[in-house]
């Protein structure tokens, strides 16, 4: 899978896909990562990707034509064109599953007060047959959609067969299931026990406690 991540940040990357999964999914080239800076894809010489919003709400407004340049520059035919901002579908195992099939995401992540409407208009104009879809990661306002897109990138990862080592936990994710309880050695900690049946060694009875104990979703 490629993505291309496009930001006014491109500093707040330098780390976290250096890590566990992501890491892993790079070095086996199962996935490979591009973050690109917006102001490259300016034309003015102030390297400008904002400017006040029309009709004088406040705060800024990212421009449409660094963020198209920057998009046309990575498109592929089968390329999915993914903006981040808190007004998008609410975003869930479901749709990570759905996205770690693509082959090809691009990421656009919103600053400031928004991105100029006319990035979505254009580009589902352009490209009819890969609607640009809006994700956002939850019910709250982060400053940007960096850390949601790193979010994403994590839970995308992860999915994609050939990353995890245990393809069993994979699984049992995408059946919207979560593990049980889990504990490990020592059996017991500051006179705390592990539950008795896990020790006991006996296979069906722990397979039963196991996915009677499974923990779900809080929603
Ligand atoms: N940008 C700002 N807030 C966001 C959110 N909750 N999800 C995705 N992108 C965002």
């Amino acid at each position: 899978m490629q993505i291309d991540i496009f930001t006014i940040f491109p500093k707040m990357f330098e780390s976290p896909f250096d890590w566990g999964t992501i890491r892993i999914a790079k070095s086996k080239k199962i996935v490979s990562i591009n973050v690109w800076d917006l102001r490259n894809f300016t034309n003015d010489i102030h390297r400008k990707v904002d400017d006040y919003p029309y009709g004088g709400s406040s705060g800024m407004v990212l421009k449409a034509e660094p963020i198209l340049k920057a998009v046309r520059s990575v498109m592929t035919p089968d390329a999915r064109v993914v903006l981040l901002t808190p007004a998008g579908k609410l975003y869930n195992q479901s749709l990570a599953q759905e996205l770690s099939e693509e082959s090809h995401l691009i990421f656009i992540c919103g600053r400031y007060q928004g991105v100029d409407e006319r990035v979505k208009d254009i580009i589902n104009m352009e490209y009819p047959d890969k609607t640009m879809m809006e994700i956002s990661i939850g019910n709250y306002v982060l400053s940007g959609g960096e850390l949601a897109c790193m979010s994403i990138v994590e839970s995308i990862t992860r999915l994609i067969p050939g990353v995890l080592k245990n393809p069993e936990s994979m699984f049992a994710d995408s059946l919207g299931e979560l593990d049980p309880p889990l504990y490990t050695k020592p059996a017991e900690v500051e006179g705390v026990k592990v539950p008795e049946i896990l020790t006991s060694g006996h296979h069906t009875k722990i397979n039963q406690w196991n996915s009677t104990n499974r923990k779900q979703w809080t929603h």
